[in-house]
């Protein structure tokens, strides 16, 4: 056997006894001189960093992206270089509203989060299960979050407060419609779709640009569970989806997921019947097909979860070239909020750390701050424009210029903005047996939720499709003669 290394402080003095604090006499008191002891209980005291304020629970794991289809005629984007290209990726999963302990086989959202290392730089898509979302101005996103969030005087999650905020917020009846649905409650991470769900852009060699949806189709298939289904494997599992998806990884059984997009021409932008920059719309695959791109496939778990996965830190601001924003106003607030939340939750040099790090070369002209761990090596050349060789810009790396014009106003996101149709499409290409779980759980949901409040939003199911009002409506015991009045 060979010999183990000899334990040490995190100082690299030897430790010679890692069982007994130093005493006087067998039976206490204490030394404050025993520093190994000092050590071991300061750092447990910091051994935690603020969980996400919101998809605090998750699970990931690392893999390729591997390119089946050219699409180098939209995007010059590295990763899309070539057919065959495969770029190692890092995936974390997660439930939105639970905390970092709580049960996996909750109805939520799920969070679809990418770090895709090209040669260009990280490009991040932060994405969820779902190809929308319930708010379409990130004003209203805290809001939001406070009503999945627990009450501040109970401390008890409040179904009152979100359909009291739903039933005001009727743009989120689409998601509200997906959440209920079979797909609210996944048997695992390796069972859902994952979508980019706001619109980006794509770049080409040419300078044009072209707008883009992203979606990855999950390869096991669509697997859901019934509320009782969830509640039995609660009772008996918290981490059912961590466990699925590290076993499955573990013994080789490697999840994948056909990766597709959307793909709309930059002037179609101003002609669908729908903003397509509203993030509570999915553009129709009648009118804007999935082109399938690549396979992506995770195949590897993380080696320590508080190092890579905890502190793994995703951003809609990270692109690279040949991949831009769009005006879509959630992703112009999320651009903003994320690396502004890593900064607090991890610190400044965040993205230093091995799970967030580029495996590109970086160069830039931040240094100082808590915890700066790389020796900066650029000598004179530390702020720029400077005569002593540092890094400048290119401005190949350009994009294109986006003609917008308009006056700057708070503009009422409700006005000419349909809530109902593509709500009601959905609520319609479900199976009547569908349809019947959608409104059992809608109805179950709501139980003990003020009346009004109940009736309000009853109107907005009505609205999408009349059988859907009505089958709440019988579920909640609610009068449904004055359905066809309120709606008007
Ligand atoms: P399509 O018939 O071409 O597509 C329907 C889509 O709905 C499929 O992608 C299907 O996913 C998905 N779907 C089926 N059941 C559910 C569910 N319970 N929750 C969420 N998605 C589900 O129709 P359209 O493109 O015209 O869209 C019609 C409606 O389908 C939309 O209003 C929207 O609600 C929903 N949808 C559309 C998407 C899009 O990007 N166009 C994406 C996802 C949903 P799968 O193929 O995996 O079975
Ligand atoms: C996490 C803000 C909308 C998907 C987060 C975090 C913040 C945040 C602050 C925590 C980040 C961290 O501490 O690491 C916002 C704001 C939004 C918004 C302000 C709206 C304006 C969305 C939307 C999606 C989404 C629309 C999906 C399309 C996610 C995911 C995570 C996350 C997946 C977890 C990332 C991870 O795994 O670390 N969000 N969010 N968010 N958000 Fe959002």
């Amino acid at each position: 056997m060979t010999k183990r290394p000899t334990m040490t402080t995190t100082a690299g003095a030897p430790v010679p006894d890692n069982q007994n604090s130093v005493s006087i006499g067998p039976r206490g008191p204490l030394l404050l001189q025993d520093y190994q002891l000092v050590e071991k209980l300061a750092h447990q005291n910091r051994e935690r960093i603020p969980e996400r304020v919101v998809h605090a629970k998750g699970s990931a794991a690392y893999g390729t992206l591997t390119i089946t289809n050219d699409i180098s005629r939209y995007s010059k984007a590295k990763v899309f270089s070539e057919i065959g290209k495969a770029t190692e990726v890092f995936l974390r999963f997660s439930t939105v509203a639970g905390e970092r302990g709580a049960a996996d086989a909750e109805r939520d959202v799920r969070g679809f989060a990418l770090k895709v290392y090209t040669e260009d730089g990280n490009w991040d898509l932060v994405g969820n299960n779902t190809p929308v979302f319930f708010v379409r101005d990130p004003v209203k996103f805290p809001d939001f979050i406070r009503t999945q969030k627990r009450h501040p005087s109970t401390n008890l999650r409040s179904a009152t407060a979100m359909w009291d905020f739903w039933s005001l917020s009727p743009e989120s009846l689409h998601q509200v419609t997906i959440l209920f649905s079979d797909r609210g409650l996944p048997q695992g991470y390796r069972f859902m779709n994952g979508y980019g769900s706001q619109t980006y852009s794509f770049i080409n060699e040419k300078g044009e640009r072209h707008w883009v949806k992203f979606h990855f189709k999950s390869m096991q298939g669509i697997k859901t569970w019934t509320n009782r289904e969830g509640e039995t494997v609660v009772a008996k599992d918290r981490e059912s989806a961590q466990r699925d998806l590290y076993e499955a990884i573990e013994k080789g059984d490697f999840p994948r997921w056909k990766f597709c997009v959307q793909i709309m021409p930059e002037s179609d932008a101003g002609k669908t019947p729908y903003n397509p920059f509203d993030i509570t719309k999915v553009w129709p695959h009648g009118d804007y097909p999935l082109i399938e791109v690549g396979i992506l496939e995770l195949n590897r778990n993380a080696a320590h979860y508080f190092a890579e996965v905890e502190q793994s830190s995703f951003s809609p601001s990270n692109i690279v070239p040949g991949i831009g924003f769009s005006p879509d106003k959630m992703l112009q607030g999320r651009i903003f909020a994320y690396a502004d939340a890593h900064r607090y939750r991890v610190g400044t040099h965040y993205e230093a750390l091995p799970v967030n790090r580029p495996r590109c070369p970086v160069h830039h002209y931040h240094a100082d701050g808590a915890m700066l761990s790389d020796i900066p090596t650029r000598g004179d050349a530390y702020y720029e424009p400077n005569s002593f060789n540092g890094p400048v810009q290119e401005d190949r790396f350009a994009e294109p210029p986006l003609a917008i014009s308009g006056d700057a106003a708070r503009y009422d996101h409700r006005v000419g903005n349909d809530d109902y149709k593509q709500p009601g499409n959905l609520f319609r290409l479900m199976t009547a047996e569908q349809q019947g779980r959608l409104m059992d759980n809608l109805a179950e949901a709501m139980q003990g939720v003020p009346v009004e409040i109940v009736k309000r939003q009853i109107v907005h199911f009505y609205r999408a499709d009349k059988a859907y009002g009505l089958g709440v409506a019988k579920r909640m015991g609610v009068e449904v003669e004055a359905l066809s009045e309120a709606a008007e």
